[in-house]
């Protein structure tokens, strides 16, 4: 805590007189920190988690395309943008981690909740208009276009490797059963990306992380939170979260307002469903084999990536 209080004062200039911890999201913590002037929301990345340097690698190039849009779009007020730090950066860090400020949001996380009609609505037409952005803007968004990559291919290609005995015993099981499931979303993602690649599809700004944890209401409206991902992308890099929910029809009547004759792409589309599949799962075996989990944490993590594996064959949408 005394770490917090210091980074407080020595990069926002700031004393916290109150820190509360919060339920952070998958890969960093949170605080609220306060005095009697102010509330703020503290996100932090510990250096000793293996997802962190993957995470933070682009803050300073999304940073200033999401303040642009704040100043520049209708999502103004609808997005939350870290607050600069004395020194005009967007972060900052000591020994243990990479540090981001914001104003604290006083409001409620969707999370396991449905959304209403009418946020459905609301979220429809933030995305429209996020989408209505792309290279043009007059921000440098060269470092955050999408490149088809597929992450963890050689780390899945040790994994299958039966004779990797760092995994746990019932985990390399459930992983053996489903090696040709595996082997198939592996294949199919990677012709994709290599026919994406060479397309020429429309690229527009994408959220790429749309999942109710990230998304909070106030008294006032629907804010979208958690802009690590942005890109430039094709827009199924976001529509791929919309469209097994059972209000996609009214989701995209509302988008279809905006973007008039917008058909989906179904290869772009299963290309994002595959590739998250194989991002999801990396990162849970990742955190498994190199990360230093707790008992509890342990066994949560075993449990994520058996259903992740039992679901493999589904994550491919159909019309
Ligand atoms: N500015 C904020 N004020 C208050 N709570 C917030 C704020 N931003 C995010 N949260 C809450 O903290 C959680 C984690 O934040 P998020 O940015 O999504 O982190 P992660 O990248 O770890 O998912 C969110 O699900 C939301 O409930
Ligand atoms: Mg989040």
């Amino acid at each position: 805590m005394d770490r917090i209080k210091k980074i407080m004062k020595v990069h926002y200039n700031t004393d916290i007189t109150n820190i509360r911890s919060l339920k952070g999201g998958w890969a960093s913590l949170a605080y609220q920190v306060s005095n009697n002037n102010n509330q703020f929301f503290l996100k932090v990345y510990e250096k000793s988690r293996s997802s962190t340097r993957q995470l933070t690698r682009s803050i300073n190039n999304y940073v200033p395309i999401i303040e642009w849009l704040t100043h520049n779009s209708e999502l103004k007020e609808k997005i939350s943008v870290p607050l600069l730090a004395d020194d005009g950066s967007y972060k900052c860090e000591d020994d243990y981690g990479i540090y981001l400020l914001y104003d604290y949001i006083n409001g409620e996380t969707i999370g396991n909740q449905e959304l209403k009609d009418v946020q459905v609505y609301q979220l429809s037409g933030f995305i429209s208009t996020l989408h209505s952005y792309g290279q043009e803007i007059p921000i440098d968004t060269s470092s955050i276009k999408e490149n088809f990559e597929v992450p963890f291919l050689q780390f899945f290609s040790n994994i299958l490797k039966r004779e990797n005995n760092q995994i746990p015993i019932e985990i390399r099981e459930s992983v053996s059963s489903c090696i040709p499931q595996l082997k198939d979303v592996i294949n199919k993602v990677e012709k994709l990306a290599a026919y994406l690649k060479n397309s020429d599809l429309r690229m527009a700004l994408c959220h790429t992380d749309l999942h109710n944890w990230n998304l909070m209401q106030t008294s006032k409206q629907l804010i979208l939170v958690d802009w690590e991902g942005l890109k430039i992308a094709p827009v199924e890099a976001d529509l791929m979260f919309f469209v097994n929910k059972p209000y996609f029809n009214t989701f995209l009547r509302r988008y279809q307002e905006t973007h008039k004759n917008f058909k989906l792409n179904l290869d772009a589309l299963h290309f994002y469903q595959g590739r998250r599949k194989l991002e999801d799962l990396g990162e849970l075996l990742e955190q498994l084999l190199f990360d230093s989990l707790n008992e509890q944490g342990r066994v949560v993590t075993i449990n994520y990536i058996k259903e992740e594996l039992r679901t493999l064959n589904e994550c491919f949408y159909e019309e």
